[in-house]
């Protein structure tokens, strides 16, 4: 399928989903704290879009439940909110939303600490994964490729001790949730696909504390680390402009 290139209106339109999405995060972030469940989080959020005028992306996307997805330790993404799961000091959790608005879809995470005392290894984990998506973010320029963002990601990351998910990766974002290309957190730079103007991606970097091993679990969505150590999660939308990379989910 051919990568899709949006004209300066469907950004803005895009950039209106990418808000909405911003603030339903910054709703849910706002809760995390010892004792509260992942589906506090999804009531909240599921009552934001609707008042904001959006509609969920993920629920009903190949029969997922929910409007978020709230992945606790070493639980990788798509991790189902729950009423039994209770977040606890020392936890951290990565919040992940998707909504459209006006045809056009927005689809951004964050992953954050419950409480206030993270192992530092955490802490860190958490600091270099965001930074991770941000360099990725740095590469989303004309001519560029696709290897280009993944590799900047990956080379963070290890150089800091941590390992990419290889098994999920970002993606294209438009009318629809997922376009082309997919955007692997890893290189070769020069691989894959030239960035041209107005194409848009989700760079969506998964960091693993340990090893970069995954599995899904028998609920048939939330993926975990083989290893079992913690995993984080950061994800926004990204323009590729003439003025360079144009963050559309701030
Ligand atoms: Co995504």
């Amino acid at each position: 399928m051919a990568i899709v290139c949006k004209s300066a209106a469907e950004l803005e339109k895009m950039r209106r989903s990418g808000h909405v999405v911003r603030q339903v995060l910054d709703t849910v972030k706002a809760m995390v704290k010892p004792g509260i469940t992942t589906m506090d989080l999804e009531r909240a959020a599921a009552k934001q879009i609707e008042e904001l005028g959006a509609k969920p992306a993920f629920k009903g996307y190949y029969d997922y439940p929910c409007v978020l997805c709230t992945s606790v330790n070493q639980e990788i993404v798509h991790g189902i909110p729950s009423e039994r799961r209770v977040l606890k000091e020392g936890d951290i959790v990565s919040l992940d939303c998707g909504v459209v608005l006006d045809g056009y879809y927005g689809d951004a995470a964050v992953t954050v600490a419950v409480g206030e005392s993270l192992r530092p290894e955490v802490h860190k984990l958490l600091q270099v994964t965001e930074e991770s998506l941000y360099k990725g973010i740095e590469k989303m320029r004309i001519g560029n490729a696709i290897g280009d963002v993944g590799a900047a990601v990956q080379e963070w990351v290890e150089a800091h001790g941590f390992s990419v998910v290889r098994e999920f990766v970002g993606h294209g974002i438009g009318t629809r949730l997922h376009e082309d290309p997919q955007v692997p957190n890893f290189g070769p730079r020069g691989h894959g696909a030239r960035l041209r103007e107005g194409m848009v991606l989700a760079i969506e970097p998964m960091v693993n504390l340990g090893k970069p091993g995954t599995r899904v679990l028998d609920d048939n969505w939330t993926a975990v680390t083989a290893d079992g150590s913690y995993s984080a999660h950061f994800e926004h939308c990204v323009a590729v402009t003439k003025n360079g990379p144009l963050i559309l989910t701030e």
